[in-house]
């Protein structure tokens, strides 16, 4: 059952509930390995990305459990292999998120390097420099990033560019280096701080997270702790585009709109209303979405993560609007897609010119990565007649209960063989 069927055409109505964010739950998991007591963590998605990282802890010899309500209790008493086979880092990138604690708490890693993938080159050198700097050697080793320290060593790192994952993995080292770390130039995404918050649960001593300068004080041993995973942010942009393409108007709860702002300014450009009670956001249109131009930057500027998404929504609005890709060179592999479905787009560099039709039609799409695929459903939804999108694979990797979820919105989906 590897395609989606997607009958478009029906505005969404009703509410959802939003899951824990899948780039928070897995470098919270990491965290895992810096204590030899447990961590016990709530609103973990049920995500084939997530079983991922479980299977990479486990084979590390880190015990993972995840109880029917949830909760996922990650024990790394013993650490019998601290290693990263190419095997699991090819299939989930964020795998490289292990190098950092492993270092730290074994003195030792071994992690397969990543190599390209479907949306660019993302090399791992920030990463690599940045424990180096921390007094880690690092060799090259027939595809593996072999690496060793006697005892990381607190320094100040400037990174030379905004790196998500970069930043989570040098603040997990530093939590256990001696003596003090400071990272500049940090991302400043919101699932750094949800990290930051969860490794001082469990006794590190970090300063200034969701800022761009990160100030780590090193301590001698971490403990345990519990956590709740924040809400996903890019699901909720998801359903929130979703529902300004298709019209209609949605509820949905259990999220963070305050780490949602670039997003939501621009849904409302688009005419959307929208209202925030707590920890929910209400949308809805009454009428075809305006063009709304994008730019994607590292937060808290519009996300790289939504960009197939508002390029979908684009598809469809009354004008033209520019999509424009500044995080990845190749993340434009969805607008090939998109054309199938009659949609008018003009790819010019890093930027997308596209003219929005009154009507897309139904076809079959391919999925190329994650969010690219968000966008084809998306566009599915509001084409007239039957859109399949093949390989949704991709999709499990980052949506828990999408089916589910779109089919309570009122949408007519259906997994297929
Ligand atoms: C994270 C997110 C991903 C999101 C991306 C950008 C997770 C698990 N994944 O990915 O969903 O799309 O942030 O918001 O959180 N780069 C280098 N050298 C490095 C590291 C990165 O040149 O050492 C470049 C990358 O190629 C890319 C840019 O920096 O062009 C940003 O990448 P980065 O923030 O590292 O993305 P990820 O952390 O992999």
């Amino acid at each position: 059952m590897d395609k989606l069927k997607i009958t478009g055409g029906r505005p969404l109505r009703g509410e959802v509930r939003i899951s824990g964010a899948k780039n928070a739950a897995l470098p919270i998991m990491c965290a895992a390995l810096l204590s030899a007591k447990p961590l016990r963590l709530r609103n973990v998605p049920l995500l084939r990305d997530v079983s991922t990282m479980a299977k990479l802890l486990g084979e590390m010899g880190v015990r993972v459990e995840r109880s029917p309500d949830g909760e996922v209790v990650l024990d790394a008493a013993r650490i019998v292999h601290p290693a990263a086979s190419y095997e699991l880092v090819k299939t989930m990138r964020a795998s490289v998120l292990v190098l950092g604690p492993l270092l730290a708490r074994c003195g030792e890693a071994k992690v397969s390097l990543p190599g390209g993938c479907a949306i660019g080159a993302r090399p791992v050198d920030q990463h690599v420099k940045g424990l180096q700097a921390m007094g880690a050697t690092i060799s090259i080793e027939h595809g593996y990033m072999q690496a060793s320290a006697r005892r990381l060593r607190g320094a100040r790192i400037v990174m030379d560019l905004v790196t998500v994952t970069g930043t989570e993995n040098l603040m997990m080292a530093a939590a256990l280096a001696e003596g003090e770390t400071l990272l500049e130039n940090a991302a400043r995404e919101p699932e750094v701080v949800d990290l930051a918050r969860c490794l001082s649960a469990m006794g590190a001593k970090i300063e200034g997270a969701g800022s761009d300068k990160i100030r780590i004080q090193g301590v001698p041993s971490l403990g345990g702790a519990e956590h709740r995973v924040m809400p996903d942010r890019i699901e909720t942009g998801t359903y929130l585009a979703a529902a300004a393409a298709a019209g209609g108007k949605i509820r949905l709860t259990g999220t963070a709109p305050e780490s949602l702002d670039a997003t939501l300014d621009k849904l409302r450009e688009a005419g959307a209303r929208i209202e925030i009670h707590g920890s929910s956001i209400d949308l809805e249109i009454a009428r075809r979405p305006g063009a709304v131009s994008v730019r994607t930057a590292p937060y808290p500027a519009f996300a790289t993560d939504m960009q197939a998404q508002f390029m979908a929504l684009a598809c469809v609005a009354d004008g033209t609007a520019l999509i424009t890709e500044t995080i990845f060179e190749n993340r434009f592999m969805h607008a090939i897609e998109l054309q199938r479905l009659g949609a008018d787009i003009r790819l010019e560099g890093n930027t997308a010119v596209v003219k929005g039709v009154e009507r897309l039609q139904g076809a079959a799409v391919m999925a190329t990565d994650l969010r690219a695929s968000a966008g084809l459903v998306i566009a599915g939804l509001v084409a007239e007649g039957d859109t399949v999108v093949d390989r949704i694979y991709h999709l499990d990797r980052g949506y828990e209960g999408l089916e589910k979820k779109l089919s309570a919105l009122g949408a007519r989906v259906e997994r297929i063989g």
